[in-house]
């Protein structure tokens, strides 16, 4: 394409109430690799996010911190920016879903659809309600028994110890997470989008399987094929229409000419991208906002929109968001990119493994950005796969590819321009082209194929070497006579260095932003990246670019990230596997799923108990009969309890790191005797030992009963 592209990109809005960690990070190092390559290409975009502040479970977390909604937002807000500038994704507005803009948007949007379109309808609705917390309650706030197979505090949409799908309604002897209340049913009356309108079905449809103007689809195609199956065959309709109200107490935005009832979350979330644009816009003075958010101008513009946004988050943002902008008037999305979810080493993040790893750790343990960035650059390949960030892999990676072949480049010849030759370079070598296949990198990062693009840049990077290899500068500069070939090498080197650091620099803009200053020249843009620079051009002393990852600091990572007190979820796959499955068959019916996000959004989240539920708990004093190793199994010890019941339990323990088994044979310790028996990989454990922990080595303690106590007394 030869004319600017005028595109604004966004990512999802991360929820208000938790840390980014570097499974978030995935997306949004994408986003901004691609924001930053066609800005290198003179394209002019705008790139926003904010944080989704509204909700249940923001305002409960707030309650719980003895904070204001409004005061808990706005330290996350700071959190969160400082995050995302320090991984250097650099948003031009990091704006947030509790503004005026957003407001604004969404009581626009809002009353565009109900007056104009009219595709708004009410209905009343039966659903539990929190009598002592006056609340209706998320089904994710409501807890009992499972009705399938009866096991204990359950969620209200799903058991973990099953795996059964059901309504909260269905639930044994229900009680509220929130104040542990017995949840009465209540009707009220609530706001629906009409997405079964048979328009909205048949506009879905065709947004769904468009292309853009470039002729790339609008949904990897991955993603399409999800959408036929949740849209079924024309004639279908198997979409339902989709509440948008809840009722106070809510944080969140009243709806128009509706008193005590609010904006879903969900409403004015992705509202949210268009209340950044807005306020970055008013910001700035130069942006005309109608081009890029209302049909028609952004028809006449040929601007571009395009959501960056995660696998679990397609729903939203491919039906009830495309269908909402469209039916009130405003322009539909021109591309959705959607990323898969992060594993470390292969497995879901896991507190107990430490590996729920939270960005400010990362930046803590001072690890560098861009070793991640390169990295998830590495494993990015433009689809829907699931991204695992093997952490001996990674280690291999940067340490092979930045530090070894890239800027090892110019670390070997700088040093010769600097003290033989004052500073200045020579023409290049004419027996080198730097006429290298930048058309192929500049395809994939097109593509978002980076993984592509990395792959044909190490390739330039391994001939790099090869040349340096071959002149041997370092022999070359002991030789009588061979100063102007070694000013040549060296010089040639550098440029292609610099060629490098150009097609590396969506990836890596830190340690570009280092290289130009070292190379003294202005921003490499992608139609100058490959120009070798002109006889005479002064560099300054090469310092330092780029240190090696040692494993000891990715170790130290994971122990800072260790919650050894955390379930662990992680030991049991087949439930997990059996978990995705419901929820998949949910997305059939978009009000589960709306319901399963919500419970996503509140999964690190639990309110205070109620006596009663402590006494759920059935703690008891444990005499350890034996202890030992678990072969294969690094931070495990199997013990086996006595309780004082006829066998003993065994209980596979996350205490390794702290504990000889040895010497815990004949101590008294406390463990919780009724937690579901769980199958490991190398056993059932048949309960959990309590212990405390925190910072340091050994940073783990078991708990020991006072003298007199016995095996099998109650702890309360
Ligand atoms: N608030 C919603 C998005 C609203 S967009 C209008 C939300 N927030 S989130 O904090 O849960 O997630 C933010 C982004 O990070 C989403 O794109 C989500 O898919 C992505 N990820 C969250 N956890 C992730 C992984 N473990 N792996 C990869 N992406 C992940 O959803
Ligand atoms: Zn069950």
């Amino acid at each position: 394409m030869t004319s600017v592209r005028k595109i604004l990109v966004t990512n999802a809005l991360p929820y208000a109430n938790g840390d980014i960690h570097l499974g978030h990070l995935v997306g949004y190092i994408q986003a901004d690799i691609w924001v930053r390559y066609q800005r290198m290409r003179g394209n002019q975009v705008h790139y926003v996010c904010a944080d989704d502040t509204h909700g249940t479970p923001v305002m409960l977390r707030a309650e719980k911190e003895g904070l204001t909604p409004e005061q808990l937002i706005d330290r996350v807000h700071g959190e969160h920016s400082r995050d995302f500038r320090d991984f250097g994704v650099a948003f031009d507005n990091y704006h947030s879903t509790h503004s005026p803009e957003n407001r604004w948007y969404a009581e626009d949007i809002y009353t565009r659809l109900r007056d104009g379109a009219k595709l708004i309808d009410t209905r009343s609705i039966e659903q539990f309600y929190d009598p002592v917390k006056e609340m209706f309650l998320p089904d994710r706030f409501i807890k009992g028994e499972c009705p399938k197979c009866g096991a204990a505090d359950q969620y209200g949409d799903n058991c973990e110890a099953c795996g059964a799908a059901y309504a909260p309604t269905e639930l044994k002897n229900p009680y509220s997470a929130v104040s542990g209340a017995k949840p009465v049913l209540r009707t009220s009356e609530h706001y629906f989008f009409r997405l079964s309108d048979p328009q909205a079905v048949e506009f879905l449809r065709g947004w769904t399987q468009g292309s853009t103007p470039d002729g790339s689809r609008r949904l990897q195609q991955e993603a399409a094929n999800k959408m036929k199956e949740w849209l079924g065959e024309a004639g279908e309709n198997k979409l339902s229409d989709w509440d948008i109200s809840r009722d106070a107490p809510y944080f969140g935005f009243e709806i128009p000419g509706a008193p005590g009832k609010y904006f879903y979350v969900w409403l004015d979330a992705p509202i949210g991208y268009f209340a950044s644009f807005k306020n970055l816009a008013d910001k700035r003075g130069d942006i005309n906002v109608a081009e890029f958010t209302e049909a028609g101008p952004a028809a006449a513009a040929g601007t571009e929109l395009i959501h960056f946004i995660g696998k679990d988050i397609l729903y939203f943002h491919a039906l009830f968001w495309p269908a909402m902008l469209h039916f009130a008037g405003y322009r539909a999305p021109t591309q959705l990119s959607v990323n898969g979810f992060l594993t470390v080493d292969g497995a879901k993040m896991s507190k107990s493994r430490g590996t729920f790893i939270t960005a400010r750790s990362y930046l803590d343990q001072k690890l560098n950005p861009e070793w991640l960035r390169y990295y998830f650059a590495g494993k990015s390949n433009g689809t829907m796969e699931d991204v695992d960030l093997n952490l001996d892999d990674m280690i291999a990676k940067v340490n092979s590819d930045l530090v070894g072949k890239f800027v090892n480049i110019a670390s070997r010849c700088a040093g010769f321009i600097a003290k033989r030759f004052g500073g200045q370079l020579a023409a290049h070598d004419p027996a080198i082209g730097l006429d290298w296949k930048a058309d192929e990198v500049a395809a994939a990062f097109e593509a978002r194929d980076f993984s592509r693009a990395l792959r044909k840049i190490m390739e330039f990077a391994d001939q790099a070497n090869g040349y340096v290899n071959d002149n041997k500068p370092w022999e070359l500069a002991k030789l009588e006579g061979q100063d102007a070939r070694l000013h040549v090498v060296c010089s040639t080197a550098i440029n292609i260095f610099k060629a490098l650091t150009g097609l590396l620099k969506p990836v890596l803009p830190a340690l570009a932003a280092q290289v130009e200053d070292f190379l003294a020249i202005t921003p490499i843009t992608w139609a100058d990246a490959l120009a070798p620079l002109p006889a005479g051009h002064a560099i300054k002393p090469y310092t330092h670019l780029m240190t090696r990852i040692e494993r000891k600091q990715v170790d130290a990572l994971l122990e800072a990230n260790r919650d050894s007190l955390a379930p662990a979820a992680d030991a049991k796959p087949a439930k997990a596997a059996a978990k995705e499955a419901h929820s998949e068959q949910r997305h059939a019916q978009h009000q589960a799923h709306a319901a399963a996000t919500e419970t996503a959004q509140a999964s690190e989240f639990e309110p205070f108990i109620s006596i009663d539920d402590f006494t759920k708990v059935d703690l008891r004093i444990a005499r350890i009969v034996s202890a030992e190793h678990v072969e294969g199994a690094a931070k495990l010890i199997k013990l086996m309890l006595d309780i004082g019941e006829p066998q003993p339990r065994q209980v596979f323990a996350g205490i390794k790191s702290a504990y000889d088994p040895a010497t815990l044979v004949g101590r008294l310790t406390v463990m919780v005797a009724n937690l579901a028996p769980r199958k490991m990989k190398f056993g059932m454990s048949e309960g959990m030992v309590l212990a405390a922990s925190g910072e340091g080595n050994p940073g783990l303690f078991i708990l020991s009963p006072d003298a007199g106590a016995q095996p099998g007394m109650r702890v309360k």
